[in-house]
């Protein structure tokens, strides 16, 4: 018995942690964020209160929310210092590389809240680290396309501004289309927590060493990089405009991906927890669909949702995928959306990590607060040789 749950001791032994954040039912592909199903903050609200949720466990009051509104704006700024760092990067470094290094680095530049025993310390990092993600995300997009920085405008919501440092150049005014503001939100509130995800478990272990929260979040955002996690939502991408460009059926990649000589994978579908449907998928497909339908039929991305729906239906009719419960996961159509606002393939995964940033920091403040929290230490099933004697290398063959 744990709280309002009960486990079956085979799942406890699997366990690695215990958390209030995120449920998830893998079987009846349920996500509930601190109790609140993932369909009713999709509807209702927005990625700032899911942040506030996330962080703090409730939701918010206008007032409450208004507060921790003005605390995120006043850190949405880098040391100055942080523009000559990034611009050190090459043109063509892969964003994700520029956010693992730059985020790395926060620690040299904000040791004022690096005390991980100091609970305050602990909870400017993470004001700082949210509000900082969407600026170094949007300068590492400007480095990478040799336009100036854009510096944040705290008149501005949190996506809005984002957007704005994205897309707006000095030479003429930018404002954000209001579609493509409600859609990332989106994107970014169902992305916000999943659990203990790769990400999220590296985040944990390495903040169980009491290591800086800048660095520990650095490392989620190099776990997070991989296209078996958080890189799967450019892969997705990247095999839809393959299969737009090769113009074969759509069954043809289906068969391809059950061919285990080819080892050919439907990026967005399966998942190591969700046995069903998504629920974020879902979710995001409707969005996908009603964002499209509003550009307009002459929208280069609707053949890419096009085919996206037409590989759903033949996969989830297809025995091959039943039998190993393989369901469209929440990057399958992400990335159409992140297309269709117009921000580029090596940013999605950027997108993901500026998410994701609430609940890597939500774990790791529900961690360090708990007073019984040790250093994590996995064990293994060692599989290699009893014991043997040293061999002097004369004698070596
Ligand atoms: C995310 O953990 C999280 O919560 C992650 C995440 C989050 O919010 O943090 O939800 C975000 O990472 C979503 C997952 C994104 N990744 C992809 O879409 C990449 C493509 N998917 C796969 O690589 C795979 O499905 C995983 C990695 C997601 C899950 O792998 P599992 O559960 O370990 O499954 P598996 O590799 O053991 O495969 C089981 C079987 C195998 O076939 P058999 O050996 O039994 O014959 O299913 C097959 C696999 O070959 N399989 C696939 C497949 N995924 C699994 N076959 C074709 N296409 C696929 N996508």
């Amino acid at each position: 018995e744990l709280g309002y749950f009960t486990y079956d001791p085979g799942f406890l032994s699997t366990a690695s942690c215990q958390s209030a954040i995120t449920y998830i039912d893998g079987n009846e592909g349920i996500l509930r964020y601190r109790g609140y199903p993932i369909e009713q903050l999709a509807e209702h609200s927005s990625y700032l209160e899911v942040c506030y949720l996330l962080l703090y466990g409730e939701l918010p009051s206008a007032t409450e929310l208004g507060e921790f509104g003005n605390h995120i704006t006043r850190h949405t700024m880098l040391h100055e210092a942080m523009r000559r760092f990034m611009s050190a990067f090459r043109h063509d470094a892969h964003p994700m590389a520029t956010m693992v290094g730059v985020v790395g680095a926060l620690s040299a530049f904000y040791s004022d809240s690096t005390d991980v025993h100091n609970a305050r310390q602990r909870e400017i990092s993470a004001h700082r680290l949210i509000a900082k993600m969407p600026t170094i995300a949007a300068w590492s997009y400007k480095h990478s396309i040799g336009e100036p920085f854009v510096y944040p405008d705290n008149k501005l919501g949190f996506t809005e501004n984002f957007l704005r440092m994205m897309f707006a150049v000095p030479t003429e005014p930018f404002v954000p289309d209001a579609r493509f503001v409600r859609a990332l939100d989106l994107i970014l509130i169902l992305h916000a927590d999943h659990e203990q995800n790769a990400s999220t478990s590296t985040v944990r272990l390495t903040g169980s060493s009491e290591a800086n929260p800048f660095a520990a979040i650095s490392a989620g955002i190099a776990s997070l990089w991989g296209p078996a996690h958080g890189g799967a939502n450019e892969a997705v991408i990247s095999m839809l405009d393959e299969i737009v460009a090769e113009g074969r059926p759509v069954q043809h990649y289906v068969d391809r991906a059950k061919d285990k000589e080819d080892r050919y994978r439907l990026m967005g579908f399966g998942h190591r927890v969700y046995k069903n449907y998504d629920p974020r998928a879902r979710i995001i497909r409707k969005v996908c669909h009603d964002l499209l339908s509003g550009l307009g039929e002459d929208n280069p991305n609707q053949e890419l949702f096009d085919i996206a729906m037409e590989l759903e239906r033949i996969a989830l009719q297809d025995d091959y995928f039943k039998e190993r419960n393989l369901y469209p996961n929440v990057d399958f159509y992400s990335g159409i959306i992140l297309r269709a606002i117009g921000i580029p393939l090596n940013m999605f995964t950027v997108i993901f990590s500026m998410a994701r940033t609430v609940g890597w920091v939500a774990h790791w403040m529900e961690m360090m607060a708990d007073p019984k929290s040790r250093i994590g230490r996995p064990r293994q099933l060692y599989t290699g040789y009893v014991a043997r004697d040293y061999v002097p290398l004369e004698t070596r063959a």
